[in-house]
């Protein structure tokens, strides 16, 4: 498997993936259903805060019951998948979890009666020296590719749902490029895309039938894929001013809603240009799941990840400690199934976009999201980090293994408390292989902030030049030099400020 990592990627990217995952901060959620009686705060996403023009006419929305029908048709379109998640969770990691994600709320709290209140309607101590819980009007761009996804659009359309319903639907937009489906992929994404209008959240689904055809190199084809998706924040900033504060790009794969949250969470906190998961494969020998993106994830020193079990994925030695420990991690790349990043290099020069490497001049042919982590390094952007608290699944057999349903710790381990908190699994001697993320309460350090070092020298590089019939990386590798930047402290300097305020 650590052999043909390209292979593994193909596979990925073309195969109708039997997604078996996530759902949700299942309190969160129960807490978003009673919405029907609280009609009248929710701020509705047309309209505009600031002075840009609104050349529409103004849409009446539903009213929130009226939502709410809809996301209950929604969401039992989506019977399999995101249903599971979070539905045991031990209460002091849904406690944990409503504290922590607070801040990141974005409509207009209603006065009484309402989901969010409710949350606290017993923890007046918790409601005293909270922040004074304005919403945020910070902006999300969701970038997804797709294709043959009919498996997985139901639910990837609740969670988008949920976590919309949590980010503010105003605060929220959503970009899909979908090409050359042979599957029902587009005609269910056309269910979707009314029903999402429907309940007010923006939504962008380009389909085309383009193929690989005009593009010769395997990762130009790919870079322009990964490129259309994002065309609509361009055409959004040139035709209505709109600027995004957050991009949250997705594969197709199914993140459960408390997974994107503590992705965005990390990624504003540390301020990061680029923040990714952590995904898993079954290695048939091994017989267990391994990390898999290894054609992209370098550790800080730019030595490769390995497709092997969780203690020896790492070669730098202090990230492998913080791996174990579920801590995140400064990288030099990654990108795992989703990404968060900073749109600033977007928006201005640069003007990174994702591409092929640039060959006559030397560059070795990496993929496209490792070449879009050495430009953010280049743009001074360099703060790129992982957080292997979120692990990713491709199916339902690896999702099933890292999601283990709750168990008490001390009826199958005969486990002694050690100090801590009641149960918490990091004190457990076996913790390893007890990786289940939606339940693994929250220590100190996975709130502390990061502390960024500037970027190795050198970086593995095992390129694909794609000149062959090889479905693959096809060049040897090479220790490829980086650019003098990139080792620079200006590298890793906050330049855009996304910080969560309050925290
Ligand atoms: C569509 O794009 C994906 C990458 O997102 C690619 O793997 C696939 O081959 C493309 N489909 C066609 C028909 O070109
Ligand atoms: C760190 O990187 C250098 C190349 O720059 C490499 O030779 C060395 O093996 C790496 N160390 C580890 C622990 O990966
Ligand atoms: C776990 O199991 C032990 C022994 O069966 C029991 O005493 C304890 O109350 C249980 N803890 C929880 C949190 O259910
Ligand atoms: C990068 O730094 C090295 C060593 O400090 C120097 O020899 C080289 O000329 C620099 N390259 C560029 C493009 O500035």
């Amino acid at each position: 498997m650590g052999k043909q990592p390209g292979v593994l990627r193909l596979r990925r990217l073309t195969t109708p993936v039997a997604l078996a995952i996530g759902v949700m901060l299942g309190m969160l959620l129960s807490r978003l259903f009673p919405w029907t009686a609280t009609t009248p705060a929710w701020r509705s996403n047309h309209i505009r805060p600031k002075s840009h023009q609104q050349s529409r006419q103004p849409i009446q929305l539903p009213t929130l019951d009226q939502r709410a029908r809809i996301l209950n048709l929604l969401t039992s379109l989506s019977p399999h998948y995101t249903k599971q998640c979070t539905r045991n969770a031990q209460p002091l990691y849904v406690q944990q979890t409503l504290e922590r994600y607070a801040p990141l709320i974005g409509h207009k709290t209603p006065s009484s009666g309402s989901w969010f209140s409710k949350f606290f309607a017993d923890e007046d101590d918790l409601r005293v020296g909270r922040r004074d819980l304005v919403p945020s009007d910070h902006k999300y761009f969701f970038a997804i590719n797709l294709y043959n996804s009919f498996d997985i659009i139901p639910d990837l359309f609740a969670t988008l749902f949920r976590v919309a319903a949590i980010l503010g639907y105003h605060n929220v937009f959503v970009s899909i490029y979908e090409n050359g489906s042979t599957d029902q992929t587009k005609a269910l994404l056309r269910i979707f895309d009314a029903l999402t209008r429907s309940v007010g959240l923006r939504i962008t689904i380009r389909t085309s039938m383009r193929r690989r055809g005009a593009f010769n190199h395997r990762i130009e084809y790919l870079a322009e894929v990964r490129n259309a998706a994002f065309v609509p924040l361009h055409e959004l900033r040139d035709a209505e001013n709109e600027y995004f504060d957050t991009i949250v790009f997705m594969n197709d794969i199914l993140p459960c809603v408390d997974d994107l949250l503590e992705l965005i969470y990390q990624s504003r906190k540390n301020n990061a240009g680029i923040t990714c998961a952590a995904d898993y494969m079954y290695h048939e020998e091994i017989g267990s799941p391994v990390f898999y993106d290894n054609w992209v994830a370098r550790d800080i020193n730019g030595t490769a990840l390995e497709n092997a079990p969780f203690e020896r994925i790492f070669h730098h030695e202090d990230s492998s400690q913080r791996f174990q420990r579920h801590l995140p991690i400064q990288v030099q790349s990654c990108w795992n199934g989703i990404a968060i990043l900073d749109p600033a290099p977007f928006y201005s020069p640069p003007h990174v976009r994702f591409r092929m490497a640039r060959i006559t001049e030397g560059e070795c042919s990496a993929s496209e999201c490792s070449l879009i982590c050495n430009d953010y390094w280049e743009a001074g952007y360099g703060r790129i980090m992982m957080v292997p608290r979120v692990k990713l699944a491709y199916d339902r057999k690896v999702f099933d293994i890292i999601h283990p349903p709750r168990r008490n710790l001390t009826a199958i381990r005969g486990y002694a408390r050690m100090g801590g908190l009641p149960d918490d699994p990091r004190t457990d001697p076996q913790d390893r292989a007890w990786f289940g993320p939606h339940d693994r309460l929250f220590t100190e350090e996975e709130s502390e902030p990061l502390t960024f070092v500037p970027g190795p020298e050198h970086v593995w590089c095992w390129g694909w030049d794609g000149a062959g019939d090889l479905e693959g990386p096809d060049v040897d590798p090479i220790w490829e030099r980086m650019s003098n930047k990139s080792m620079h402290s200006d590298a890793i300097l906050v330049r855009h400020d996304r910080s969560i305020p309050g925290l």
